[in-house]
């Protein structure tokens, strides 16, 4: 594992915009599963003015490691997010972009989308390999979808789950931890200074630091990436 430590988060932004520009060069088919939530907003922004017309965007394929189960012009839709601060600015073909049917009924969705996994992702040992796998963290500790107080759904036998928002109660479509953990790369985007407290304790692997979804992402085979900014890294050595 590397921790790649950032002033800020426009600094962790332009980092990883450089990164991913890196990890996509001559590669075709590549198959990333894009986080959600609010810290992808200004990653997504500076990925889009800086490398908009220097990455080859149809070689990509863009999927989601969850989703609101809202439809897509919801403020509250991860794809709709993603629309707003990347999509809309880069020439992506719509077909490289598998987006989770939100407005699906949660369990019907779940199925589909775990199958379109399993027909467009190479699978080792039964479970789809994305190339890379991108994650949020809450300040709870979650991951994707999977919260603390389903912990269990993170081997659970279906590559996608359906998980609820312990606060909203907000259904949610989530990939489960061992389609993350079978990824070639993952990388956490985590910044900001509510962070920090889940960065050290799961980073530090202080007792019982088991119990937060983010601290079971270790992939098997892939190589795993988080990137700091200071705030959220405030609390490391
Ligand atoms: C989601 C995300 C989720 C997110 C964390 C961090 O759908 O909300 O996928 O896992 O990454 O909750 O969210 P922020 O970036 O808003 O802090």
């Amino acid at each position: 594992m590397e921790i790649q430590r950032y002033k800020d988060k426009v600094a962790v932004a332009e980092a990883f915009s450089a990164y991913l520009a890196k990890a996509v060069a001559n590669k075709d088919n590549f198959h990333v599963a894009l986080s959600g939530g609010s810290t992808p907003k200004l990653i997504f922004d500076v990925l889009a003015a800086e490398y908009g017309d220097k990455i080859e965007w149809s070689n990509i394929h863009f999927y989601w490691g969850d989703e609101r189960c809202v439809p897509p012009s919801d403020d509250q839709s991860n794809y709709k997010m993603t629309v707003d601060h990347l999509f809309s600015r880069i020439a992506v073909p719509k077909e490289n972009i598998h987006r989770v049917l939100g407005e699906n009924d949660p369990r019907a969705e779940a199925m589909r989308y775990a199958n379109l996994l399993e027909i467009n992702l190479d699978r080792v040992e039964g479970i789809p390999q994305f190339d890379l796998v991108i994650l949020g963290m809450g300040d709870d500790g979650h991951t994707a979808s999977i919260f603390p107080h389903e912990i269990d759904l993170w081997d659970a036998a279906d590559h996608c789950v359906i998980a609820t928002q312990p606060e909203s109660g907000q259904k949610r479509v989530s990939i489960n931890g061992t389609v993350i953990n079978s990824a070639k790369e993952v990388i956490f985007l985590v910044t900001g200074s509510s962070k920090k407290e889940k960065v050290k304790t799961i980073l530090g692997k202080e007792e019982g630091y088991k119990r937060f979804p983010a601290a079971l992402v270790q992939p098997s085979q892939g190589k795993l990436t988080w990137f700091l900014d200071e705030d959220a890294a405030a609390g490391l050595e």
